[in-house]
């Protein structure tokens, strides 16, 4: 009996996970046949109730015919042109004090996601608990009970972490390699917070210890596992970080040193809690992916990790008119091995499509290079103290 038990909960178990067509067979995220795996990332939906819900900073002769459908329309025809692996909403999914009732919002928000049937995850901003009937854990698991999604509320092996929505997700190498049982691409999710509870500091929320201390715990394992048999590898596995509030470090750049543009602020936390810092340290995210601030849609690089926006993509959320709403997609590629196979990831491109007629493509950007960051060995100075003109010389 306990057998036949097992074997049902087996069988439903394996039924339902690849109803999720995650899955090429097996339940697990991974690169396709064609040695990619693509990413279309979402950020600032902010949307509320459909139809009702009137655009924001549009060109006056646009304002009557627009409305939160025009989000909806934007996602659908991503979808098609872009053809992505995965979906991320990077928050403010909907606009909560504007959503008469928030599950609905949210069921309309992610229909596109939802009805592509790709898998697709997301974190929350700092709006999408703003209405009366859901608060954060509320609007956190209401999102982990939609269909196809694989967003979490919490790792189960942590008592205590602060926020909802901290989580990560394995991709894995592509069917037939030898990478199959490996994950060769970390995607990382966080709850950067809403707005700051401690009276002396105004402003945004952060990236607390208790979430950092289970992203250094994450990222060790999965190094650990990645340097291991089989195919035991050198360096981590690369990594990307979701979430939705910029770091402080976003402000280190201007247009000599980011691609894309910046036309507002960093509206970051008004403290720094260290999280770029532990990014660095642990070694394996190469970039940061934020949304939050509409104007802003800049990637630049800071010790060896991009800063990412992917700029407004909502229609009933602040923008500039005339300044098309837009997206940012994220290509990683795999290597091929001598024997024509698959191996480990060797680049990651990135690039942002515009809500025109065309979808026009811009600001394409390779953002990493298998053997090009992470942990630099300095082969010209190995045996003597290693200087930045030393650095200098081996770069070029
Ligand atoms: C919004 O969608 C309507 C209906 O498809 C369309 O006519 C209008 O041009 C769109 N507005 C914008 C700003 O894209
Ligand atoms: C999820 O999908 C199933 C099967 O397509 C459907 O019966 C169910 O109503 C959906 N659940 C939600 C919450 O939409
Ligand atoms: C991957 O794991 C499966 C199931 O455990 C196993 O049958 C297969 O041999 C493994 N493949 C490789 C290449 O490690
Ligand atoms: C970008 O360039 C500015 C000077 O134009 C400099 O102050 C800043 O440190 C640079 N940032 C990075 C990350 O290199």
């Amino acid at each position: 009996m306990g057998l036949k038990l097992e074997l049902l909960l087996f069988v439903i178990l394996f039924v339902s996970s690849c109803e999720l067509r995650i899955c090429s067979g097996d339940g697990k995220l991974r690169f396709g046949k064609n040695g990619e795996f693509k990413i279309l990332q979402v950020a600032d939906m902010h949307f509320a109730d459909g139809k009702k819900t009137p655009c924001q900073d549009v060109l006056p002769e646009q304002m009557k015919a627009c409305s939160d459908l025009n989000t909806t329309a934007f996602i659908r025809r991503m979808i098609r042109a872009e053809k992505p692996d995965f979906i991320v909403f990077t928050g403010d999914n909907i606009y909560g004090s504007d959503a008469t009732n928030p599950a609905a919002s949210m069921n309309a928000a992610f229909a596109p996601a939802i009805s592509s049937k790709i898998p697709w995850a997301a974190v929350l901003g700092n709006h999408d608990q703003e209405s009366t009937l859901l608060n954060r854990e509320g609007v956190m698991k209401y999102i982990t009970g939609m269909n196809h999604t694989v967003s979490k509320l919490n790792p189960t092996r942590f008592h205590t972490i602060d926020g909802y929505g901290n989580y990560n997700l394995e991709v894995h190498g592509s069917e037939g390699s030898r990478f199959v049982n490996k994950s060769v691409l970390n995607l990382y999710f966080l709850d950067s917070g809403d707005y700051s509870t401690v009276p002396d500091i105004p402003g945004y929320g952060w990236i607390k210890p208790s979430q950092q201390y289970w992203f250094q715990q994450t990222s060790a394992k999965l190094q650990k596992a990645y340097k291991a048999k089989p195919v035991p590898q050198k360096n981590p596995a690369p990594g990307l970080a979701y979430f939705h509030i910029p770091l402080p470090e976003y402000a280190n750049f201007d247009s000599s040193n980011f691609t894309g543009v910046r036309q507002e602020g960093i509206s970051s936390a008004s403290i720094n809690s260290g999280f770029f810092t532990t990014l660095v340290e642990a070694g394996d995210v190469k970039a940061v992916f934020t949304g939050h601030d509409h104007l802003n849609d800049f990637c630049g690089e800071l010790t060896g990790i991009h800063l990412c926006y992917a700029g407004g993509f909502g229609y009933h959320a602040y923008g500039l008119a005339g300044w098309s709403r837009r997206t940012r997609v994220v290509v990683a590629s795999l290597e091929k091995t001598p024997k024509g196979g698959w191996g480990a990831v060797k680049s990651i491109k990135t690039w942002k499509r515009l809500d025109d007629r065309h979808l026009t493509t811009i600001d394409s950007q390779v953002i990493w290079k298998k053997g090009s960051s992470g942990k630099i060995s300095f082969p010209f100075c190995s045996r003597r103290k290693c200087n930045w003109g030393c650095l200098k010389v081996w770069v070029r």
